[in-house]
């Protein structure tokens, strides 16, 4: 029997100190009407000391769980998917630690690196493994602290990224029409371009211990000039790319749920499908880019705010370094975000 990937839980968490524009112009060469105008962002939340990815992943898949009316334990899930940059230590990935703190077992667990495009790329490997039948259950986390990884002499970076965790539970069902079913997913890549977004250090290339290294290696950039550009358009013509494939006309989506990376792209990117604006999900004011978290967050923010009907279409869309891009679609089955 065919087995069909279906959204049934959905749950997000954002650490409790909230960071105002006002409050990084205090620290930061910057002002409340720049960040504001350039970006859409007026707050993002950041872990305080001591708070790893960890902990707001766990917390955002509790939520999942609960959501999806499923008490953590053995069993529970099949697979643990956790999408993450800043995952808690360079190894071993944190993927199994959320799902043993968790108490869901034995289960499977890994992290994909995608960047900002993670929790795209970790829904498509999730709906792949319910497709062929390997899991029935799978959590897919997206977590971020990037706060632990900006460089504080770098204000174009330091004022856009925030901390915070979303996930969801797909669960197979037989009935690939069934509300929640994820229809068609699109990824992509490209490594000759891989300087534009980067943390230099400490890998393999450029090792930790070695006397040449820099110290500023450690650090998250960006060329953002040239990423608004490419996400712009790696976005749309994955999205229209997509929609073409499942046979959905543009104008039948009801909400474009695109990573929040700067409202001005999301702006561009509604105009570049030929959408109304205001079918774009956003949530930045609130958060900021908080990378592969970004799209489970929108959609839970969406969701509480009952701005998603029940079957309404749904066209995510994310990019980031790598360079990585990647769409979803699915309808919404009128769940209750946790
Ligand atoms: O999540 C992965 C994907 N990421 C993205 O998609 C991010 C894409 N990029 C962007 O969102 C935008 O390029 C930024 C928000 C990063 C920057 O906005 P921009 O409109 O491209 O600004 P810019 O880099 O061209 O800088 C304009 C000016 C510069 O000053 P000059 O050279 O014109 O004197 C910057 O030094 O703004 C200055 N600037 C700032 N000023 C005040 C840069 N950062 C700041 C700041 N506060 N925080």
């Amino acid at each position: 029997m065919a087995h069909f990937p279906a959204l049934v839980g959905l749950g997000s968490y954002l650490p409790p100190r909230r960071v105002t524009n006002e409050e990084l112009a205090t620290a930061f060469d910057t002002s409340d009407e720049w960040i504001t105008t350039r970006t859409g962002i007026r707050s993002r939340h950041w872990a305080s000391p001591g708070m790893a990815t960890s902990d707001l992943a766990i917390e955002a898949g509790h939520r999942a769980l609960k959501s999806a009316n499923l008490p953590p334990g053995p069993g529970a899930v099949d697979a643990v998917v956790l999408a993450t940059t800043t995952p808690d230590h360079p190894c071993p990935a944190t993927a199994p630690q959320v799902a043993s703190r968790l108490g869901l077992g034995a289960t499977a667990a890994y992290d994909i690196a995608a960047v900002c495009s993670g929790f795209v790329y970790a829904l498509a490997t999730a709906s792949a493994q319910i497709t062929a039948g390997q899991a029935r259950r799978v959590l897919v986390i997206g977590a971020e602290t990037y706060s632990t990884i900006l460089n504080p002499a770098d204000r174009t970076t330091s004022v856009i990224f925030g901390d915070g965790a979303g996930a969801v539970v797909l669960s197979a069902v037989p009935d690939a029409d069934a509300p929640g079913v994820v229809l068609g997913v699109d990824l992509g890549s490209d490594g000759s371009r891989q300087d534009l977004i980067t943390i230099p250090g400490g890998g393999s290339r450029e090792r930790a211990s070695t006397a040449e290294h820099d110290p500023n290696g450690r650090y998250f950039t960006m060329q953002g000039k040239k990423v608004f550009a490419e996400a712009v358009t790696r976005m749309g013509d994955s999205a229209a790319a997509l929609l073409d494939r499942i046979g959905w006309p543009v104008e039948s989506v009801d909400h474009l749920v695109g990573h929040q990376a700067n409202v001005r792209i999301l702006k561009a990117l509604a105009q570049r499908l030929g959408l109304p604006q205001e079918r774009a999900v956003v949530n930045i004011d609130r958060v900021g880019n908080t990378s592969a978290a970004s799209i489970p967050v929108a959609l839970a923010d969406a969701a509480t705010a009952g701005t998603l009907a029940t079957g309404s279409r749904l066209l995510l869309t994310a990019f980031g370094g790598g360079l990585t891009w990647g769409s979803a679609a699915l309808t919404w089955p009128g769940l209750t975000a946790a």
